[in-house]
C-alpha cells in the first residue's frame, strides 16, 4: 500500500503535468542512497552513493524516459525514436511498451554493451545498427523527428531534464539538504545539467540551503568539455559515454561554472579501478561508465582537492549487469568440484 508511485505521481508538482496528462510509469525513482564506508574512509568525507542502477531498466534514463513518453503520448505520438548508447534505448523501448507505441532506436554498430541491446530487442524496439558513433546516431535521430511521424526522446527532448532534475530533490529529502559537492559522469551533459536544475529550483524554493559543486568527469578519449573541442573520433572502454559532441554542452558548462565546479578526465584504467573497487569493497555493481564519477573523486582526492569532512553525493548512472563482460575478464575460472562436502571444503579453503 505504500510503494513508491514513480517521479511523476511523487513530483508531480515540479513537474510540467496536468490532472488530465496520461502518466506512463514503471515506478522508475525512489533510488538508493548508500553510504560509501570505503570511499568515506579514503576521502575523509561523508560519501553517498546515488544507485540509479536501481530503476526499472536498470538506469537514471527511466527518470527522463517517463516524462519523455508521458508528453509524446499526451500529445498523440504513435511512435518514438532516440540516438543511443544503449540505456537511452533500453529505456525507450521498455517505456513505449507501456504507453503502446513503437520505438525505433539508432545505436554505434558493434558500441553498445550486450545487456542493453538485448533489454531493447525484448521489448521490440526497431534497431538500427548505424556505422558511425554516437554524434553521427543522434544527428540522423534528429532529422528523422523532424521529418517523419516520429516523437524524439532524447535528452535535447526538454522534459527528459525535467524526469532527470527529480533525483536532485531525492537526494535532498533524504540528507535534509544538499551535499557539498555531487559527482556525475558525463557523456551526452544531460544528466548534470538535470541535477543542476533540480538542486537550483530546490534552492530556490528554500528547500535547501544552498547548491552543491558540481564536478563532472568525461573518459580522457571522449572528453570534449574538458578539451574545450568536439572530438571527432571519440573512444573509451566506457561505451555509455563515448560522446565527441554533447548535445547539452553550453549547459554543463553553466552548472561547472555557477556552481564553482569542474569538469576533468579519467583514464579507462582509472574508470575499471573504480569499477572494481565499487564492487569488491562497498558491493555496488555498476557499469564501466557510472564508475567514472567515483575514479574522478579518487582523483581529486589524490590532488588534495577534496578537503576533508564534506558531504558527498556520487551518482553511480547504470547497472553493472549491463555489461557483466568486464566483471568476467580477467577474473579467475572457477574451479570444478564433485558433489562432495570435503572436497568442497578444501577448494573453499575451510578445511
Ligand atoms: N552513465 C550511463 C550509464 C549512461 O548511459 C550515460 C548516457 C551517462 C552516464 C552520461 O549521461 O549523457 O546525460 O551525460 N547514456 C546515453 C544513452 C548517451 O544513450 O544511453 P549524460
Amino acid at each position: 500500500t505504500h510503494q513508491w508511485r514513480g517521479i511523476i505521481e511523487e513530483y508531480r508538482d515540479r513537474l510540467p503535468v496536468t490532472d488530465t496528462t496520461p502518466v506512463v510509469t514503471l515506478r522508475e525513482g525512489g533510488t538508493p542512497l548508500v553510504p560509501a564506508q570505503v570511499l568515506s574512509e579514503r576521502t575523509g568525507c561523508e560519501v553517498h552513493l546515488k544507485v540509479e542502477g536501481a530503476n526499472p531498466t536498470g538506469s537514471f534514463k527511466d527518470r527522463g524516459m517517463t516524462m519523455a513518453i508521458t508528453k509524446a503520448k499526451e500529445e498523440g505520438a504513435q511512435a518514438v525514436i532516440c540516438a543511443s548508447t544503449g540505456n537511452t534505448s533500453a529505456s525507450a523501448a521498455a517505456y513505449a511498451v507501456r504507453a503502446g507505441m513503437v520505438s525505433a532506436v539508432l545505436v554505434p554498430q558493434g558500441k553498445i554493451a550486450l545487456g542493453k541491446m538485448g533489454q531493447a530487442l525484448v521489448h521490440g524496439a526497431k534497431i538500427l545498427q548505424v556505422d558511425g558513433n554516437f554524434d553521427d546516431c543522434l544527428t540522423l535521430a534528429r532529422s528523422l523527428s523532424e521529418n517523419y511521424p516520429v516523437a524524439l526522446v532524447n535528452s535535447v527532448n526538454p522534459v527528459r531534464i525535467e524526469g532527470q532534475k527529480t533525483a536532485a530533490f531525492e537526494i535532498v529529502d533524504m540528507l535534509g539538504d544538499a551535499p557539498d559537492i555531487h559527482v556525475l559522469p558525463v557523456g551526452n551533459a544531460g544528466n548534470i545539467t538535470a541535477y543542476w536544475k533540480g538542486y537550483t529550483e530546490y534552492a530556490a524554493d528554500a528547500m535547501s540551503t544552498h547548491r552543491p559543486r558540481m564536478w563532472g568527469f568525461q573518459a580522457s578519449g571522449s572528453a570534449p568539455l574538458v578539451r574545450g573541442e568536439v572530438v571527432k573520433d571519440p573512444s573509451t572502454i566506457a561505451t555509455a559515454i563515448r560522446i565527441g559532441n554533447p548535445a547539452s554542452w553550453d549547459y554543463a558548462i553553466a552548472a561547472r561554472d555557477e556552481s564553482g565546479g569542474f569538469i576533468d578526465e579519467v583514464t579507462d584504467r582509472e574508470i575499471l579501478r573504480a569499477y572494481r573497487l565499487l564492487a569488491a569493497q562497498e558491493g555496488v555493481f555498476v557499469e564501466p561508465a557510472s564508475a567514472a564519477s567515483v575514479a574522478g573523486l579518487l582523483k581529486a582526492a589524490e590532488q588534495g582537492k577534496v578537503d576533508p569532512g564534506q558531504r558527498i553525493v556520487c551518482t553511480v548512472t547504470g547497472n553493472g549487469l549491463k555489461d557483466p563482460d568486464w566483471a568476467v575478464a580477467g577474473a579467475p575460472q572457477p574451479v570444478t568440484v564433485p558433489v562432495d562436502a570435503a572436497a568442497a571444503a578444501e577448494r573453499l579453503g575451510l578445511a
